[in-house]
């Protein structure tokens, strides 16, 4: 859902980067818990169209704010009551090529302003606990590994954390200090590997870019692999595809990569999808019934319209924000029926076994759809 908060602060973070805190009133704070690695979806009005982005938190989460446990939801957690999430919430935006919303960042966006923010949601997350965790990230991807290596390390003590971070040169790279801040504060647990892609470095890797032989290479010389709890793929889809392919060349359980791609080229559009996706969709349409914050509805589908496009003609309140299989937003269980997923860079293949589906992503195959946005 979204709410309507005040711009508390926009900073510069690098030439073409900068942080928005957004100021949550005590009212709405209970809705704006989060837990580590979580994302916000922004949306604005650009030429009486609606621009929606999603932007990964990067503050970690203060220790009574956590929930119990993984299945626990707000409003059941320690610190319940009016005063029960954070006073702000944190994002690091860059600036992308003809970005409608970065460039509206970056160069008009002040304190004061007024936005629409969607309540956290995604499910690239580290929960504390003991262990050894590692992630691979390029570019922004550090955002939201920056907020779980905060939130378990001073929540955790037997938990350490190995970041190795691609970046193309010093100066554009994200939380430099804050990343430097984690060395300083936990330096027994905290191991930091830098890759500079287009600059040489006095200190990490020789520059050049993080590819899977490489990475192949050099994970086993940084960490033992196989022993690591969870590892957190976050950045440019080549980088966390090439981080994948290393993890499993070395023989680490699927079960304990994570991952969330945050750009994806048009041209690679040959995504992993479902296993229906050769399969060509309704010709003369078809109903679907969906359904959202426990209100069920039955709609006919248009053409080859999407599941989601159905759904927000009827529902305008249907979940998403980049409707391009890459945020996971319009996540939705598939109760009966079939359908064609086109691209998925954001579900989980245990999520896809277990029939969730990428609205966003899914034609009708079959003449009647039924999918739950709640389950
Ligand atoms: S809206 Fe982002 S994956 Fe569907």
């Amino acid at each position: 859902m979204f709410h309507p908060l005040r711009v508390a602060e926009v900073r510069p973070l690098t030439d073409d980067s900068v942080t928005i805190s957004f100021e949550v009133p005590e009212e709405l704070r209970a809705a704006y818990r989060y837990r580590p690695g979580q994302h916000i979806a922004i949306r604005r009005q650009v030429a009486g169209a609606e621009v929606r982005r999603t932007y990964s938190l990067c503050d970690p989460v203060p220790a009574d704010l956590l929930p119990a446990g993984p299945e626990a939801v707000p409003g059941s957690g320690p610190g319940d009551g009016p005063d029960s999430g954070p006073r702000r919430l944190r994002v690091g935006v860059r600036l992308v090529e003809d970005g409608e919303f970065s460039t509206y960042a970056l160069k008009e966006l002040l304190t004061g302003h007024v936005l629409d923010v969607m309540t956290p949601a995604g499910r690239f997350v580290l929960e504390p606990r003991p262990g050894r965790f590692a992630a691979v990230v390029g570019g922004s991807g550090i955002t939201p590994v920056l907020s779980q290596i905060g939130t378990v390390l001073a929540r955790e003590p037997r938990a350490t954390f190995c970041l190795i971070r691609s970046d193309r040169t010093a100066a554009s790279t994200m939380f430099l200090e804050e990343v430097a801040d984690l060395k300083d504060r936990w330096p027994d647990r905290f191991h930091l590997v830098s890759a500079l892609s287009r600059e040489e470095q006095q200190a990490g890797l020789p520059s050049g870019r993080l590819d899977a032989e490489r990475l192949t290479a050099l994970l086993p010389a940084l960490l033992p692999v196989l022993a690591v709890d969870g590892w957190y793929l976050c950045g440019p889809l080549g980088l966390v595809s090439a981080a994948e392919h290393a993890l499993r060349t070395l023989g680490v359980p699927r079960s304990r990569v994570h991952q969330e791609i945050f750009h994806v080229d048009e041209v690679a559009a040959e995504a992993p999808a479902g296993p229906t996706a050769a399969a060509g969709p309704m010709s003369g349409g078809a109903t679907v019934r969906a359904t959202l914050d426990g209100r069920g509805g039955s709609w006919p589908s248009a053409g080859e319209e999407s599941v989601l496009e159905t759904v927000l003609r009827n529902r305008s309140d249907a979940p998403y924000a980049c409707k391009g299989g890459v945020c996971g937003t319009c996540r939705a269980k598939l109760v009966s029926g079939e359908v064609r997923m086109d691209r998925n860079f954001a579900l989980e293949p245990e999520e896809t076994e277990a029939g969730y589906v990428l609205a966003c992503q899914s034609h009708p195959l079959t003449p009647v759809v039924e999918v739950d946005f709640d389950a």
